[in-house]
């Protein structure tokens, strides 16, 4: 009888813990963040049906979780109050962003099929006469191990669209994300994703149609793979900015990105690193692009060390970023200038082992241009680029 007595209320615990819970959108103009939240710590999955839109209205902190789903069949909409955002979004110092949401913890799944909405317009209109304005990221994965987050759609960010921020095995597939301004301010800094201090990310089978970076690896990614994305009228995919401040030591070492199409976008593949006095150092070792299908892209191919830096400052102060092993392998399509590869290094052998292999680059008119400086190329497409610049 005693066992039993004690055993009952661990039994209710356990049944309270793995239950499923449906949510209804409250109406009336009320906010469905409390039940939200409330339900994401009670139950282990929590449903949010088709048909269902959530208005979120205060900040959501989903931190320390662990075995939790969310089915997010319906839509979440992020409430455009442009005041009580840009002042109570939770803060990260690095590149002074802010976001709306937080999840993190171990074991946890968001999929269903519906809509993560940023309300992004509002947005990008109120930035179109405030440049200093703090916008939200939709979604920021915050110290979570073991996630799947995948089969949604994510509209209109008022920022970036996702941050994995000290994040560990995270997975993201099958993610259709689409920023579109239907006024003259454009959707800016809607980077797809960015990576920033976290180790074994994986994003793939998505398609994604925004206004900065598709994909971008920052300060400290590590055993990334980015495959089958479609992205377009984006920034392409960065390693970098790296290597910017004083003091910081940034890492981005083996990222493999692989069949990926690229249209009407500034970049392709990118990496980039900043030199000049007074700046930061780095490594980025072992990255590989191929299988690149680009369609009028700016820049298909590039690698600049001497990022946001004069030409004599770059000689005078070199990156400290050093680039080594990095393949850049079948990448074919069309550039929109006559420049459709630029491998630029800083002085003093900072970039080693770059190899080009089976580039197949069109330009807009006239002779493609691959151009190169302070590198020894390797490959079968470094014949190319002939004799590279020194500076
Ligand atoms: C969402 O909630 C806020 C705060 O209660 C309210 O001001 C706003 O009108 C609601 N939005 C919708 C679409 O119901
Ligand atoms: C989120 O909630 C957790 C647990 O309640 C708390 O420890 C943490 O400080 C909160 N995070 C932020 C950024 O407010
Ligand atoms: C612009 O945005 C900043 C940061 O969010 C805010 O502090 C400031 O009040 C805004 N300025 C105006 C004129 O709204
Ligand atoms: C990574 O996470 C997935 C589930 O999200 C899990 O199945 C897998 O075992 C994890 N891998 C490692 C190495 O922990
Ligand atoms: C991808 O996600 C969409 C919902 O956004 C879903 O309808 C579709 O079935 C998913 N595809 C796969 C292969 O799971
Ligand atoms: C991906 O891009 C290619 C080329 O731009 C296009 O043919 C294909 O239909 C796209 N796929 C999806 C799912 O958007
Ligand atoms: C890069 O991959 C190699 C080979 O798997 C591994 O030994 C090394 O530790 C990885 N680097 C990092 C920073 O994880
Ligand atoms: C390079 O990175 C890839 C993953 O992107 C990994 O599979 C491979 O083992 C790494 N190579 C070395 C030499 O570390
Ligand atoms: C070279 O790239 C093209 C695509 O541009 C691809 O079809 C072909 O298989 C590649 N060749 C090799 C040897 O990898
Ligand atoms: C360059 O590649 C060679 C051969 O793969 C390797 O032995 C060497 O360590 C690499 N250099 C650097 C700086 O990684």
């Amino acid at each position: 009888m005693r066992s039993i007595a004690l055993l009952s209320p661990l039994l209710f615990a356990l049944a309270v813990v793995s239950q499923s819970c449906t949510l209804k959108a409250l109406g009336s103009g009320k906010d469905d963040s409390p039940q939200l939240l409330t339900a994401m710590q009670t139950c282990s999955t929590v449903v949010v049906p088709v048909g269902t839109t959530l208005n979120i209205s205060t900040r959501l902190n989903m931190t320390g979780l662990s075995n939790k789903h969310l089915n997010l069949q319906g839509t979440m909409r992020f409430n455009p109050n442009i005041p009580y955002w840009s002042g109570n979004g939770f803060s990260f110092p690095f590149q002074t962003q802010i976001t709306f949401w937080i999840l993190g913890g171990t074991n946890l799944v968001v999929d269903g099929g519906g809509t993560l909405d940023g309300a992004g317009q509002a947005w990008y209109d109120a930035f179109a006469s405030n440049s200093s304005l703090l916008r939200p990221i939709t979604l920021t994965l915050f110290q979570a191990t073991n996630v799947v987050v995948q089969n949604i759609k994510m509209l209109n960010s008022p920022e970036w669209f996702n941050l994995v921020n000290e994040g560990k095995n995270v997975t993201y597939s099958n993610i259709t994300i689409n920023a579109a301004s239907t006024s003259s301010h454009g959707a800016s800094n809607t980077d797809g994703w960015d990576v920033y201090r976290s180790d074994q990310v994986v994003i793939k089978d998505s398609v994604i149609n925004n206004g900065d970076d598709c994909v971008s690896f920052k300060v400290h990614s590590t055993n990334i793979l980015v495959s089958n994305l479609n992205c377009t009228g984006s920034h392409g995919i960065s390693v970098g900015s790296l290597g910017q401040f004083a003091g910081m030591f940034d890492i981005v070492e083996n990222v493999t990105a692989v069949n990926i199409h690229m249209s009407n976008a500034q970049n392709g593949a990118r990496i980039k690193a900043w030199a000049g006095s007074g700046v930061g150092s780095g490594i980025v070792n072992n990255i590989t692009f191929s299988n690149f299908i680009e369609s009028k892209v700016d820049n298909p191919v590039v690698i600049d060390q001497c990022y946001m830096t004069s030409a004599a400052d770059c000689a005078a102060f070199p990156s400290n970023t050093f680039i080594q092993n990095v393949f850049f392998t079948s990448i074919s399509g069309t550039g929109t200038s006559s420049t459709v590869a630029s491998l630029a290094c800083s002085p003093g052998a900072r970039c080693s082992n770059i190899t080009v292999n089976n580039l197949t680059l069109t330009p807009s008119s006239g002779t493609a241009k691959y151009t190169c400086q302070n590198v020894v190329l390797k490959g079968t497409s470094a014949a190319l680029f002939g004799t590279c610049a020194t500076t």
